[in-house]
């Protein structure tokens, strides 16, 4: 039903998905170092989403009778200079995901395949939600980065963040 070039881009979304998933765990862990676990506990979460992100992909190759062949996962990096650049780093890779998705969106559009243009519907509303929040986010930890009362509570408003696999 699908093409070879689209299965090819799915397949490499995938790894891009799993790679995503590493940056933020290797992001969350930089915080549990710093014993900011709200933070590390948000970004332990867009990790676990992530996944989710690379499995429904997974699922879709397999409802159309794909072949599903996994790449390999590159290694994050695991040193930062700040919190800030943290927050700037997952809004760029963010951006770098929603144009990753938009060209198979292109591709499977030129060849006529609606199957995967509705099936990728759901990750470009999710790309929307992925860069506001990202982008709240840098705006947020500028704002309270050199206030240690003012991380305190942003890092106590991130630990309220629950893993939910149905809206992931
Ligand atoms: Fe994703
Ligand atoms: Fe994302």
């Amino acid at each position: 039903m699908i093409s070879q070039n689209i299965t090819r881009l799915i397949n490499e979304q995938i790894t891009k998905e799993q790679y995503a998933a590493q940056l933020y765990l290797s992001m969350s862990a930089w915080f549990c170092a710093k014993d900011l676990d709200g933070i590390a506990n948000y970004f332990r979460i867009q990790s676990k989403e992530e996944l989710m992100h690379a499995d429904k992909m997974f699922d879709y190759l397999k409802d159309v009778g794909e072949q599903i062949i996994l790449g390999e996962i590159a290694k994050p990096p695991y040193e930062f200079t700040n919190a800030v650049e943290i927050f700037e780093k997952a809004l760029e890779h963010e951006k770098i995901v929603t144009k990753s998705i938009f060209n198979i969106v292109k591709n499977a559009n030129d060849e006529g395949d609606f199957a995967t243009v509705s099936f990728l519907q759901w990750f470009i509303n999710e790309q929307v939600e992925e860069e506001a929040n990202a982008s709240q986010l840098v705006s947020k930890i500028k704002m309270v980065c050199d206030n240690p009362s003012a991380l305190y509570l942003f890092d106590q408003e991130l630990a309220t963040r629950v893993f939910n696999p149905q809206t992931a």
